[in-house]
């Protein structure tokens, strides 16, 4: 095995301009409450993120993405803002922000900020203004979505929110329906009123200005509503058994087709980047949209040139562990698209991997095939370490999924458990009472124990990406991927990656002298692929 042969290179000192530093890079995830608490509060904070960033340097990934830590009354963990330009307290001020953004940039890595454009907290004071304006009001009551009871009395439409319930709430003063895709206290912007998009340039620039390189655009798809309101079409009752991509179920009793993914939604993205400026560094700003649609064709249009950089397409973070079903979701986007799909296996809406797959080395697996897929790879924290789903406690369930909805099974709570650092009891986080409980600990241990074992899953993550960096730059922007029984096989330029996905043992017929980049268990002989591996490999010098 020649994993730890590989060069390695930087984001930083490797990239040109093209591709652009983001084609094939590595995104960390970091949702703040749960990866590091610096001062004891139970809650994970940017000063933890600062003091834990060689566990990051040291996985060599391109960039961080770090969740919502703005000023929030916590309703949906942060995900509903009150003050889009400011820092929570509870996570630090603009100087830590400061120091986190210069002490990622002298380690060449950048800083994604997550915004959530879609809605704002009820305690917004774009929507305390809207209440104040009252239903004959024209500035900030624009800046949402309000409509007249039906003609019985109830809601405008049959929409459902994403948490439950109808999306409509009523504001009893001035008589009318407001629109909310999640929570009642997380009214939708009207995306239509052109303040808004004024307004949205403003506060990117206002974090661009601060250091940020980009940003991951929550719920992208979301942001246009049809303006007539149509009732979307009931599905038979037998579709609501499948509860895809982090909606309750009643969600999916709808064909979901006039409340969200319109189809002048991508030209906002088009409108929104012609007016931003660039970054400190003066690139163009990496754009990122969590597209949560079942269809890839629907989220290329998000790609298309002059609209976002990336898009998530969600069919990874499903797929079992079948060689067939995993080469079906591995999509490129059609020729003539410049921008790339966002991929991965889990985020902080997500089961783990190694739950949902059934165990750390199939998640290593399957992951090690994804990565290889043209466009940036979003690695959630604690996949790095083999974590696995926190049990849900009902009394204890902090997710509105599980508390407001009472879908237990579907609740996000489970991907949400704080980073095992230590093997200890408190997993060494100052306080014994983190706002969510501690997970049961991996099955290679906690970060430390992993840093010091090079069989790890971590180090294993770590072998892997050095790989990635050193191999990525040469490789074209296409693959094809095949699946022959238990096999999955993804050809990109010279990479070769090969995964078994069955219960035995496959051969392994490399041609002489290729040579073999890494694989994803430790050991093994050339002429084996063992049950749950991935290898990576390269054919003979010459042919190259
Ligand atoms: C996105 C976020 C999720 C949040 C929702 C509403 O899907 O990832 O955590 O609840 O948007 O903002």
């Amino acid at each position: 095995m020649r994993q730890h042969d590989a060069p390695t290179a930087r984001a930083s000192d490797r990239r040109p301009s093209t591709p652009p530093w983001w084609a094939d890079a590595v995104i960390y995830e970091v949702y703040i409450r749960s990866f590091a608490d610096s001062d004891g509060d139970g809650t994970g904070d940017l000063q933890g993120i600062i003091d834990r960033l060689d566990h990051i340097q040291g996985l060599g990934v391109d960039a961080v993405w770090i969740t919502p830590f703005f000023p929030s009354p916590g309703h949906d963990h942060g995900y509903d803002v009150s003050d889009f330009r400011g820092i929570d307290p509870a996570f630090g001020d603009t100087g830590t922000f400061q120091r986190l953004v210069d002490e990622l940039h002298q380690r060449g890595i950048r800083l994604l900020v997550d915004v959530v454009p879609n809605h704002t907290s009820h305690e917004h004071p774009w929507f305390q203004a809207a209440l104040a304006e009252g239903r004959e009001g024209s500035h900030y009551r624009d800046y949402y979505l309000w409509a007249d009871p039906a003609d019985d009395g109830g809601p405008p439409n049959n929409w459902v929110a994403n948490f439950g319930g109808s999306a409509w709430e009523w504001e009893p003063h001035s008589q009318q329906y407001y629109h909310h895709s999640y929570l009642p206290e997380q009214p939708d912007l009207n995306w239509r009123n052109p303040h808004v998009l004024d307004e949205w340039v403003d506060i990117l620039s206002h974090w661009l200005d601060l250091g940020a390189d980009g940003f991951r655009i929550d719920v992208a798809h979301n942001l246009l509503k049809h303006p007539d309101l149509p009732d979307n079409p009931v599905l038979e009752a037998a579709a609501r058994q499948d509860v895809p991509a982090g909606r309750v179920r009643s969600a999916r009793g709808l064909a979901r087709i006039y409340d969200m993914d319109q189809d002048d939604v991508v030209d906002l993205y088009a409108h929104l980047r012609a007016r931003l400026p660039r970054t400190r560094s003066g690139e163009e700003p990496f754009l990122l949209g969590e597209t949560v649609l079942d269809n890839p064709d629907r989220v290329e249009r998000y790609i298309q040139t002059g609209r976002l950089d990336a898009a998530m397409w969600f069919g990874t973070d499903r797929v079992p562990f079948d060689a067939a079903e995993v080469a079906r979701v591995l999509r490129t986007p059609s020729s003539g698209t410049s921008g790339r799909f966002g991929w991965f296996l889990s985020n902080h809406d997500r089961a783990r991997p190694a739950s949902r797959l059934g165990s750390a080395d199939r998640a290593l697996a399957i992951a090690a095939a994804v990565l290889a897929m043209p466009g940036p790879y979003l690695l959630y924290q604690g996949e790095e370490l083999g974590m696995i789903d926190l049990e849900i406690d009902p009394d204890t369930a902090r997710d509105p999924i599980a508390r407001r909805a009472g879908e237990l099974d579907v609740s996000r709570d489970r991907a949400r458990s704080p980073i095992p650092w230590t093997d200890q009891p408190d997993r060494g986080w100052p306080s014994t009472e983190p706002w969510l409980a501690h997970g049961p600990l991996p099955e290679h241990g906690s970060a430390t124990t992993q840093h010091h074992d090079p069989e790890s899953q971590l180090n294993r993550w770590r072998a892997l990406l050095n790989t990635w960096a050193g191999l990525r730059d040469a490789l074209p922007p296409s693959c094809a991927v095949v699946s022959e029984g238990n096999l999955l096989i993804l050809r990109r330029g010279d990479l070769t990656v090969q995964t078994n996905a069955g219960p035995g043992p496959l051969p392994l017929h490399l041609p002489e002298g290729t040579e073999i980049l890494w694989r994803s268990r430790p050991h093994g002989s050339p002429q084996t692929l063992r049950a749950e591996e991935t290898i990576w490999s390269r054919p003979p010098a010459p042919a190259r």
